[in-house]
């Protein structure tokens, strides 16, 4: 949530840009469900149901991740990780909580984490058209390695398979969130 700050410069009142929460981000426990699948539903299409998140959450190989903002969670995003590979399965933030840095910050909390846990390669699928997303996968250095034609079934839209070398991640971010 964003709210105003002020500095007193010669006795007028000047107004600095909104000052922005930085986001708190952890593993989310299966209580979230009902939360992580309404951002789902402004999210993606067609959305994941509350008894997919369900499993997701008992599933070994599966994580949870959120981002919390004075208490209340604006985003998720779901990965598979399987010996040294993840896979991003899903990944959404409120749509009044977009555009504040909060999926950066959460995506680059991932991919972190993961390069903690000894994981070397993270992929993902992204909508062509998807021009926000595309845009962050880029800035974080995902490459495109694959098409799948006419993926998604709402519209037959094609996927760009992306993959991240996490090593060069974290060469260029560092390992550590306060350093960006
Ligand atoms: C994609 C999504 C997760 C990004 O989260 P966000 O909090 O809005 O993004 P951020 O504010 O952290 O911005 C991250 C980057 O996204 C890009 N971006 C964000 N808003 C943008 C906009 N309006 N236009 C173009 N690029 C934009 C920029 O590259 C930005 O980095 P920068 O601010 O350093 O330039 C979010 O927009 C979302 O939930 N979209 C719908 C679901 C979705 O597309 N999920 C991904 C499926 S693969």
């Amino acid at each position: 949530m964003g709210s105003s700050s002020h500095k007193v410069v010669n006795g007028t009142i000047e107004l600095d840009r909104p000052v922005i929460e930085s986001a708190v981000i952890c593993r989310l426990s299966p209580s979230c469900v009902k939360d992580v699948a309404e951002i789902e539903a402004e999210s993606n299409t067609p959305p994941w149901t509350e008894q997919l998140f369900s499993y997701e959450f008992n599933n070994r190989c599966s994580r949870v991740y959120g981002a919390r903002v004075a208490g209340r969670i604006v985003g998720f995003l779901v990965c598979h990780v399987i010996e040294d590979e993840a896979h991003i399965m899903n990944f959404g933030l409120r749509r009044d909580e977009r555009g504040r840095g909060y999926g950066r910050e959460l995506i680059q909390y991932v991919l972190r984490d993961l390069h903690e846990d000894s994981v070397h390669w993270v992929t993902l699928e992204v909508r062509k058209g998807n021009a926000v997303a595309r845009r962050l996968y880029d800035s974080l250095g995902f490459l495109e390695v694959g098409l799948r034609e006419r993926y998604y079934r709402d519209n037959q839209e094609d996927a760009l398979v992306l993959k991240l070398n996490l090593q060069q991640f974290i060469n260029q971010f560092g390992s550590d969130s306060a350093a960006t």
